[in-house]
C-alpha cells in the first residue's frame, strides 16, 4: 500500500519550520517527503489532496492509567491522600470489560487531539491490549506491580501473560512491566522486575518522586542497585532529591512530566528548567483522567512552556512530544523516510491557531493542536473528519457509561 499526501503543509521534525510539500507513506512507514510540485501519481494506491491542511508527527503520551476515564470527576478537589483513599476502594470494584470500553473511550480522547501513542500503567491490562487493537492507536502498556499484600508473584505473572500475548502484536502494541513505585514496590521486587526485564529486554515505568514525603522513603543509590533504572521511563519526579540527575545521567531513561496532575492533587511543580539545562530526556504525559482530568498531552506541553516561561524555545518542547519519546521508542516522532508513519493531519485555520505566521508557537501556546482532521497509525487511517474507522464511538459510549453507573451503585 502506498500513499500519497500531496500539496501539504508539514512540520517534519520538533525543530522545523512548516513548509509545503508531499508525504509518501508505504508499508506502515514514511518513504519519504519532498517539495516538488509534479508528482507522478500512477505509483500511488491512494491519493490524498490535503491542501490548506497541516501535517505533523503524531505525539506520545508518556504516562497514563487510560482505564481511568472511568473516574474521571469522582474525586476532585481532593489532595493527593485522600484522593488516592477514594480512588483505591473504587478500583477494587474494577472488572475486564468497564476496562475495555473505558480504554476505548481514553484512547478516542487522545486520538481526537493529535495523540498516536501512549505509555499505560493499570489492571486488566489484556482488555487495554483488546481496546487498543481495536481503535488502532499504539502503545506500551504494562500491569501495574505493587508489593504490598503478599500477592507480588500473581501480579508479576500477569504482567509476564500480558508480555507473552501481546508484546510486538501488530507492530503496534508493546508490553513492559510497571512497578508502581517504589514506596508500593520493595528494593526485593524492583531487583527481580528489573531481571525479568533485561531478560526479556523491553522497557519499565515507575512514579518516582511524586510527593515531597518520598525524599525520605527511598534513596537513588538503593534504587541504582536494583537495575530499575535501564531502559526506564521515570514519572512525576517533582521532588528529585540532590543526585537524581547525576543518577539517572547514567543510565536510558526517559522522564515524563505530568505538570497537571501534579497540581491538581497539590503535589507542585516538577523542576522541568533544572532537568532540561541538565540534557535529561523528557517527556510529558497527562497521567489518569481521575487525576487531571483531561487526556490531551498538548496541555501538559503548554504547562511546561508556562513553568519554563522565557528560558525554553519551541524545539525544545516540541522534542518532549516527538522526538525524546519517539527515540526512547524507536523510530517514531518524525515525518522522515524509516520512520513509523504515525501522522496526524490538522486543519490550522480555526482562531486558536492563526495568524499562521506564527503557527509553531500557536500549536503550543494554545494547548491544542489545532482541529485535529485525519490520524494515521502505521500508515493506517484511525480517525477521519470526527469519525474512528474502526470503532462505533456513539455505541462505546452508550456501553461505557452503563459501566460507569454499575461502578457507582456498588
Ligand atoms: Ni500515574
Amino acid at each position: 500500500m502506498k500513499i500519497l499526501l500531496k500539496n501539504v503543509l508539514m512540520i517534519s521534525a520538533y525543530n522545523a519550520e512548516p513548509v509545503k510539500g508531499n508525504v509518501i507513506v508505504e508499508s506502515g512507514k514514511i518513504a519519504g517527503i519532498n517539495t516538488c510540485d509534479c508528482m507522478e501519481e500512477d505509483q500511488f494506491d491512494e491519493i490524498e489532496d490535503l491542501s490548506g491542511l497541516l501535517v505533523i508527527p503524531g505525539a506520545m503520551n508518556t504516562h497514563t492509567h487510560v482505564a481511568m476515564t472511568l473516574f474521571r470527576g469522582f474525586y476532585d478537589g481532593l489532595e493527593m491522600k485522600r484522593w488516592l483513599d477514594g480512588i483505591l476502594r473504587a478500583e477494587t470494584r474494577l472488572y475486564d470489560e468497564a476496562v475495555y470500553y473505558a480504554s476505548l473511550v481514553g484512547t478516542a480522547e487522545m486520538v481526537r487531539h493529535g495523540c498516536t501513542a501512549f505509555v499505560d500503567m493499570y489492571f486488566f491490562e489484556d482488555a487495554v491490549a483488546r481496546a487498543v487493537r481495536d481503535i488502532g492507536i499504539r502503545a506500551y502498556l504494562t500491569r501495574g506491580i505493587v508489593d504490598v499484600d503478599g500477592g507480588l508473584d500473581k501480579r508479576i505473572r500477569e504482567n509476564m501473560d500480558i508480555f507473552e500475548q501481546w508484546h510486538g502484536y501488530d507492530g503496534r502494541i508493546w508490553v513492559g512491566f510497571g512497578p508502581h513505585a517504589p514506596y508500593t514496590c520493595s528494593m526485593k521486587c524492583l531487583e527481580k522486575v528489573a531481571r525479568i526485564r533485561e531478560e526479556l529486554d523491553t522497557f519499565v515505568t515507575i512514579h518516582l518522586y511524586e510527593t515531597a514525603d518520598e525524599r525520605c522513603k527511598y534513596r537513588m543509590e538503593d534504587l541504582e542497585k536494583t537495575g530499575i533504572f535501564e531502559n526506564a521511563i521515570l514519572v512525576h519526579c517533582v521532588h528529585p532529591p540532590e543526585d537524581f540527575t547525576e543518577v539517572v545521567g547514567k543510565h536510558r531513561i526517559l522522564v515524563s512530566l505530568n505538570p497537571a496532575s501534579n497540581m491538581k492533587l497539590g503535589n507542585g511543580i516538577p523542576p522541568f528548567m533544572e532537568y532540561l539545562e541538565k540534557g535529561i530526556p523528557l517527556s510529558v504525559g497527562t497521567d489518569g483522567a481521575a487525576s487531571n482530568n483531561s487526556l490531551n498531552v498538548w496541555k501538559e506541553l503548554y504547562l511546561c512552556a508556562l513553568i519554563a516561561g522565557d528560558r525554553v524555545n519551541l524545539s525544545e518542547l516540541f522534542a518532549m512530544l516527538w522526538e525524546m519519546p519517539g527515540k526512547f521508542f524507536g523510530k517514531l516522532g518524525r515525518l522522515q523516510e524509516g520512520y513509523e508513519a504515525d501522522l496526524v493531519v490538522i486543519n490550522p485555520e480555526v482562531p486558536e491557531c492563526v495568524p499562521l505566521g506564527s503557527l509553531r508557537n500557536n500549536l503550543v501556546y494554545s494547548g491544542i493542536p489545532g482541529e485535529v482532521v485525519y490520524v494515521m497509525v502505521k500508515g493506517e487511517w484511525i480517525y477521519r473528519e470526527g469519525h474512528f474507522t474502526k470503532v462505533d464511538m456513539k455505541e462505546v459510549l452508550k456501553e461505557f457509561e452503563k459501566h460507569v453507573e454499575r461502578l457507582r451503585m456498588h
